[in-house]
């Protein structure tokens, strides 16, 4: 028997060695296209391609692309589990031409495929062709050599495939395998077409236009092809089953299913086990793609899953939480196919477990409510709208899951009443703010949050995809479009830019849109903790509300950021192992060109402290480990050991982000933290780290600034070129400049302690009657004047003290010029105090020297005067004194 894994391997390689390119599988939430709320066909990926819009590499390609239908559009949700062949994930193999090979060529490559590597007979097989293609009869009867009777002519547009409103489209021709008379139904187009007997395996779209608008039909640059094959039909047809849920693959989850529970896979819980098998997969798939549970948009079609699957776990009797026990039967079967599984698993585990945890407190509560409810309707009637409200407001049924409980029973929601509940409810929240006094941009962003929802983020996984324009804020007010050099708030539906938060700046880049506008965003905010407000201003065009436009982040420094961040959460791990476990954040800064970090920590870090940090930072940064992301609630993510803010409130669910272990291993790594910012992939994309200031900002608080990868790199280098140069200033080798400098910094000092005395010695030995000279005699009494430059000032007593001595009875000045300033001493010996005050005197000198004041005692006093240069004029003005 060929497994559903040998089929999807057969597929892929048939296409390779018809020159084919198998790509991956795009994630499940697509980057190209803000209007689908999931992958739902392998062209997904390539719309860009289909329209010229995007080149790649190849021309033909093939793919398993993981689909998921529920919550949009394709919604299969309420299906499941009772039909053969509804699913809310499967795979879709798919070949594609981009302007290669066109109709004839995919009838070939089909028709050989599943009659030739698959064996499936001809006569089984029945094809349909758009009435207005004859073309693709006339190929079917000449490659397959099918009978007339056997390419049916559709006229609808079950035969004209398009992707949605707008993109690219074209008539399609569909292959059908008939199960057989024992099965009821009839050929396609037919009265009983749909019935089970003939079974739609294949799609081959053959893609001419493309659709820009309800009566804008374009042809598309080259014809090209575009198919589709359910993987799960297709391997029922080739294991000789009718169902879907009896192929190995699913058969092998509902096993699983059936024996972590302890129940017959086939016995009375036969529906609960394939709803569980099918709502694994969904929901394990969506969270390795990065969709998490929440109450809004995308997050809130994984809820709905979840808790679906969670009451058939519950209906069976699991005691425990069930899902996540089930996620290695998943990757056992599917990981080889879909790594992203495998490196995942963690998050998904985890993930399931907590909402499964967290919803079982409410579940069993919720569906006694609602038993009581039943009680009291006459059969048949829906349960009232307030009820299933209440049931999804304080239990947390979402209104499929109250419907999935009560079909089963034959019974309806009165689903309006629900909505006008539901509606109720947000006006009352509404008036709320409306009268809490905000001013009036805060409740314009009130309004959009209401109006809008939350903004779904990409960045965690990209940098790059579209979105739709929800709203425009310039100023105070909304607007419908924006002109050239407009500032203006961009709101979209979904983004890649990161909002400022957590110390994490903004993202900044580009938005464009397809009618040619351009905004270059500055920044990027967060409005009410949902609302991401892209600053910025309109360069070209016209940008308009509605527009599906391109967000294009700027990758290199969002690239230093992620660096920054992560070196962030390495610095504070290690700076609680070096200094202690008082060291908490006190303050965080994650730029593109350098992070900051405060820390609470009274004294400065020592060289050695802040050496050993960078040591340890830069070999968990060589160690090269993965960094790992997982979301628990806050109360594990501390018995984890997370770091977290003391004092701050958090979610139900924290984002855990945890690094620099052996493996990614949670249990022994080295950082592990509560954060919702953006890191590396490896603690090696941080390249490198230094700290390049450590200092006080507050009593008790201490900052670090450092650097990362080309950042440090370059502080590094400017460094090596300083001492490059001081070396050869110096015209040593640049290991001996410390030496160096430290001989000649003793060296000068010895100098100048040389100098000094010398000076003084000049000073002290005379010259001119003005600069010193012997002492001469003014109205009898002895007058000596020395007037020297550079002598420092601390010196000038001294040596009025050696002058008293020489003149024995006199007075005597020292004017000493420094940088043009003068400093005056006057002293005046004992026998003359009663006669002259050396303060007096001094206040004279300083008068003419343009300064004021001075003091000391009567017979040594100090002052100073801005005018070195009239020093003279100085001794002039006391030898007048003395003249009397
Ligand atoms: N895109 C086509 C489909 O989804 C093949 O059926």
């Amino acid at each position: 028997m060929k497994t559903a894994n040998d089929i999807r391997a057969t597929f892929l390689d048939y296409f390779a060695k018809n020159g084919h390119q198998v790509v991956d599988s795009s994630p499940l939430v697509p980057r190209n296209d803000p209007t689908l709320m999931f992958t739902n066909a392998g062209m997904v990926q390539f719309k860009n391609v289909f329209t010229g819009a995007e080149t790649r590499p190849y021309s033909r390609a093939a793919t398993s692309q993981k689909c998921v239908r529920a919550g949009g559009k394709h919604n299969d949700l309420d299906n499941v589990g009772y039909t053969a062949r509804h699913h809310t994930f499967f795979e879709m193999l798919g070949n594609f031409s981009f302007g290669d090979y066109f109709k004839d060529q995919a009838i070939e490559l089909a028709w050989n495929l599943i009659t030739k590597e698959f064996g499936l007979p001809a006569d089984k097989l029945t094809v349909t062709v758009h009435t207005s293609d004859e073309e693709a009869a006339g190929l079917w009867r000449r490659i397959a050599g099918l009978p007339d009777e056997r390419i049916i002519r559709i006229p609808t547009d079950d035969n004209f495939w398009r992707m949605g409103d707008t993109g690219p489209c074209g008539p399609c021709s569909e292959i059908f395998y008939d199960h057989g008379p024992a099965v009821a139904g009839g050929p396609p187009g037919s009265a009983d077409a749909d019935g089970d007997r003939f079974i739609e395996i294949w799609n081959l779209v053959f893609m001419q236009f493309e659709q820009r608008g309800p009566d804008d039909l374009v042809p598309l640059p080259k014809p090209s092809i575009d198919t589709g094959m359910g993987l799960e039909r297709l391997a029922a047809v080739l294991q000789g089953r009718h169902d879907n849920y009896d192929i190995d693959l699913m058969r092998s989850l509902i096993l699983a299913s059936a024996d972590a529970t302890s129940s017959a896979p086939d016995g009375p819980h036969a529906v609960s086990h394939r709803v569980i098998a099918d709502h694994l997969r969904s929901c394990s798939f969506l969270i390795a793609d990065g969709v998490l549970p929440s109450n809004e948009g995308r997050g809130y079609v994984l809820r709905r899953i979840m808790r679906r699957a969670m009451r058939h776990a519950h209906m069976i009797g699991a005691r425990d939480p069930l899902m996540h026990r089930l996620v290695p039967a998943l990757i056992t079967q599917m990981g080889d196919a879909y790594p992203e599984l495998t490196r995942a698993r963690a998050l998904i585990v985890e993930t399931l477990k907590l909402e499964e945890t967290r919803f079982k407190q409410t579940l069993e509560r919720g569906l006694r409510l609602l038993e009581e409810e039943e009680a009291r309707l006459d059969a048949g009637r829906a349960l009232p709208g307030d009820v299933a409200f209440k049931l999804y407001d304080t239990y947390g049924f979402p209104l499929d899951l109250t419907q999935d409980v009560l079909r089963g029973r034959g019974r309806g929601v009165d689903e309006a009443g629900f909505k006008a509940a539901m509606d109720e409810q947000r006006r009352k929240a509404r008036e709320a703010w409306a009268g809490s006094g905000e001013a009036a941009t805060e409740r314009l962003w009130f309004e959009l949050r209401d109006e809008l929802g939350a903004t779904e983020f990409f960045g965690y996984d990209t940098e790059v995809a579209e979105g739709k324009v929800t709203a425009l804020v310039r100023g105070d007010a909304r607007v419908e479009q924006a002109g050239i050099g407009d500032q203006v708030f961009v709101i979209v539906n979904q983004t890649p830019f990161y909002a400022e938060s957590g110390g994490q700046v903004g993202d900044t880049g580009v938005i464009f849109s397809p009618g040619g506008a351009e905004v270059v965003v500055t920044d990027t905010l967060k409005k009410l903790g949902a609302v991401w407000a892209h600053a910025g201003t309109v360069t070209k065009g016209t940008l308009k509300v509605g527009d599906v436009v391109e967000l294009r982040v700027d990758g290199e420094r969002r690239g230093a950021i992620r660096a920054n961040h992560s070196a962030t959460h390495l610095l504070h791990k290690a700076l609680q192992d070096r200094l202690g476990e008082h060291v908490t954040q006190k303050g965080s800064l994650v730029a593109p060109d350098r992070l900051r970090f405060d820390i609470s920590q009274p004294t400065p870090l020592a060289p050695a402290d802040v050496e050993e940090i960078e040591k340890v930072v830069n070999a968990r940064i060589l160690a090269n480990s993965e960094v790992v992301t997982r979301l628990m609630s806050p109360d594990e993510a501390r018995a984890m050991g997370a770091m977290a803010l003391f004092g701050e409130k958090y979610g139900d669910e924290v984002r855990v982000v945890s690094m620099g272990g052996p493996h990614g291993d949670l249990q022994r790594d080295y950082s592990i933290e509560l954060c919702g910012g953006t890191h590396v992939r490896r603690t090696g994309d941080i390249g490198l780290f230094k700290v390049v200031s450590e200092g006080a900002v507050a009593a008790g608080v201490r900052r670090i600034e450092a650097l990362t990868g080309k950042g440090a790199f370059a502080w590094l280098e400017q460094r090596d070129h300083l001492l490059t140069e001081a070396a050869s200033a110096l015209k040593v080798a640049p290991a001996e400049v410390p030496a160096r400098v430290a001989a000649l910094v003793e060296e000068r000092r010895k100098l100048e302690r040389e100098l000094a005395e010398l000076r003084r010695q000049v000073a002290m030995g005379g010259g001119g009657p003005q600069s010193g000279g012997g002492a001469r005699e003014v109205n009898g009494v002895k007058f000596l004047a020395r007037v020297a430059e550079g002598l420092p000032a601390k010196d000038l007593k001294p040596m009025a003290d050696d002058l008293k001595k020489q003149v024995e009875s006199g007075v005597v000045a020292v004017i000493a010029v420094n940088d043009g300033k003068a400093s005056v001493v006057v002293g005046v010996t004992d026998d003359l105090t009663g006669r002259f005050s050396a303060v007096d005197l001094v206040r004279t000198a300083a008068e003419a020297l343009g300064g004021k004041g001075g003091g000391g005692r009567p017979d040594m006093a100090q002052a100073g005067g801005p005018d070195g240069a009239r020093a003279n004029d100085a001794v002039a003005a006391l030898e007048a004194v003395l003249a009397g």
